[in-house]
């Protein structure tokens, strides 16, 4: 039987890049889907604006562990601002698609670097 996945994304399921925890991150969240009961747990090292390292840890299905790669690829390296333009949409894009009934599965991902770099900034604004 067919999986109902295309190639890309059973590759970043089956090989998951950036798994880990950063030791000493710049902000660190963990966001969850009520819906089905998975969690991911992100963390971000910051400089200067930018995202120099991102490592997550990630509990759920196949296509959130695939979302979640893929996501951490787009946003290495960016500004805090283009790695807030990742949208759940822009992540399923960049897998190639993904079957209609796991495109909420994306929304983990994006929503946990929106949170992540909101965190930061608001923690930011504390320090100053
Ligand atoms: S079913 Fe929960 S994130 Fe995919």
């Amino acid at each position: 039987m067919g999986s109902v996945y295309n190639k890309k994304v059973m590759d970043h399921f089956n090989n998951p890049r950036n798994i880990g925890i950063i030791e000493e991150p710049s902000v660190i969240i963990q966001v969850g889907d009520p819906s089905c009961g998975d969690t991911l747990l992100m963390s971000l090292k910051i400089k200067k604006d930018k995202i120099v390292d991102i490592k997550y840890k990630i509990y759920g299905c196949g296509a959130a562990v695939a979302t979640s790669s893929i996501a951490s690829e787009m946003a290495m390296g960016k500004t805090l601002n283009d790695a807030l333009k990742i949208t759940d949409d822009s992540i399923a894009e960049a897998l190639g698609g993904l079957p209609e009934e796991k495109h909420h599965c994306s929304n983990l991902a994006a929503s946990a670097l929106r949170g992540a770099i909101n965190e930061y900034r608001k923690s930011a604004l504390k320090r100053t």
